[in-house]
């Protein structure tokens, strides 16, 4: 925090309100006004003294220390489990898993023989006992603590001492310093401040969860990323039983790894084999307007199925509908497949899905986007054991893509005949599977339909 003084200070212009407007005066832009706390300059001072330059060759590394969540995908996506000291953010949309996640991690560290205190501002111990027995979690080192007051939250951290302490959520959390509401951008920002010292200082692994707000008032995860060590996702749709945990930000390892789960009647499971889960009803039919295409998540690959959908506008202007895939992208990709191969798309309207609610937003899925949206125009369809692979360029040439080999083994693995695949250099021959490479939009078209 600043040496501000006191107050209001609207975010958009600076303007400063000694009391909360709803519309500030210098600029005139709704709920702008967030209240700045200011900190007593002498505790900041003591705090600088204490710490030290060292050297960097003498700093002792922490990694051995990384305790295991009790699920391979989660410690995956921590980049080998959980560090010490470490503040992590969960964000996720209301109701899509949060509570569960972090109440099976909190029961597989305490079942490891470590303290855990368990912070809710949302349910009561009753409540969380009814999911804990669910989820068959049931050990003598976790603390339940019905709570809301993060100083009242520090005290008891200092006398329970717990290797983990879960933060659930921090929109629940405030501190009676600051005026506002709880929830407010300056209570979560002042929260987390104090939640990353707490975890500093006494070496605890602390889980904050943060649900994704669209509006309102209520501060979103957003305003706390930049504060905290790792930001992870908990992602999914809500009427669809999968789950995947994203890696947004880590200062401890990569961020390009996910996890995969389900929802069932039992808590989380882990997917270890994600590819096989997405193509479940897929069964490599043959209809006009679908196609499998291996895409990448982080270092894994994901083979998922996008349909297509084209048929005459009935009136007005066409609708272009997605999900799952860029809008835009798709636009791009029609657009193409007009000018390129003459297909009369201008008049139809198009919608595109991506089947399992996954979302994909690599340009190496534009050639099987093209082929799903041709296969439904023509409503000619392609053989089901067949795989697309390739980015698609403006003049229509097929781009290369990264890590072709994974892409590929993996549609061996799942039993596909067929791989179409840019001309690049470096490719392995793979014997389970016959690739065809293109270098155009049209020879690929030529050899599927
Ligand atoms: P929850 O963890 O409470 O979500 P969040 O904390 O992110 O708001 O989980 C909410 C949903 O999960 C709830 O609608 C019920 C479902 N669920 C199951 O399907 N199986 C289970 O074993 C549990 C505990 C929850
Ligand atoms: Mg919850």
């Amino acid at each position: 925090m600043s040496n501000k003084k006191p107050g209001y200070y609207c975010q958009e212009c600076g303007h400063f309100t000694a009391r909360w407007m709803g519309r500030c005066s210098g600029c005139g832009a709704w709920n702008t006004y967030v209240e700045e706390v200011v900190v007593s300059p002498r505790n900041h001072r003591t705090v600088e003294r204490q710490v030290e330059p060292r050297l960097l060759i003498e700093v002792p590394p922490e990694d051995s220390d990384r305790r295991s969540t009790g699920m391979t995908e989660f410690d995956r996506v921590l980049g080998g489990g959980v560090v010490p000291g470490s503040l992590i953010l969960l964000g996720g949309d209301p109701g899509i898993g949060k509570s569960t996640l972090l109440l099976q991690v909190a029961g597989a560290i305490g079942s490891a023989g470590h303290r855990v205190l368990y912070v809710s501002g949302e349910e009561s111990p009753h409540q969380i006992k009814l999911r804990a027995d669910r989820l068959g979690v049931n050990n003598a080192e976790l603390f339940v603590y019905p709570q809301t007051n993060l100083e009242a939250v520090e005290e008891q951290v200092a006398k329970v001492n717990p290797l983990l302490v879960v933060v659930d959520s921090i929109q629940t959390m405030y501190i009676p310093d600051i005026t506002s509401a709880s929830g407010s951008v300056s209570q979560v920002r002042g929260c987390t401040a104090r939640l990353m010292q707490l975890a500093k200082k006494q070496s605890v692994s602390v889980f904050v969860v943060g649900h994704v707000t669209k509006e309102g008032m209520i501060a979103g995860p957003r305003v706390m990323e930049h504060m905290v060590d790792v930001v992870l996702y908990f992602e999914g749709e809500r009427h669809q039983t999968f789950r995947i945990l994203r890696g947004v930000k880590n200062r401890f390892g990569s961020t390009n790894e996910i996890g995969v789960f389900e929802m069932s009647g039992i808590g989380l499971q882990e997917v270890a084999n994600p590819s096989s889960f997405f193509l479940m009803d897929h069964a490599f039919r043959n209809v006009a307007g679908t196609v499998v295409v291996p895409t990448m998540e982080g270092t894994r690959p994901l083979l998922v199925e996008i349909q297509s959908l084209v048929c005459p506008t009935s009136f007005g202007t066409p609708r272009r509908m997605t999900a799952g895939v860029d809008h835009n992208r798709v636009a791009l990709i029609m657009a193409v497949l007009e000018k390129r191969l003459g297909l009369m798309l201008g008049n139809c309207d198009a919608y595109v899905n991506v089947v399992g609610g996954v979302r994909i937003d690599e340009p190496a899925a534009d050639l099987g986007i093209a082929m799903a949206l041709a296969s439904s125009f023509r409503e000619r369809a392609i053989d089901g054991r067949v795989v697309v692979i390739g980015e698609l360029g403006l003049t229509g040439e097929i781009r290369p893509v990264t890590a072709l080999d994974k892409r590929i083994s993996e549609a061996a693995q799942l039993g596909f005949g067929c791989c179409i695949v840019p001309r690049q250099k470096g490719l392995r021959d793979i014997s389970e599977l016959e690739t065809k490479e293109v270098a155009t939009l049209t020879e690929a078209f030529d050899l599927v339909f």
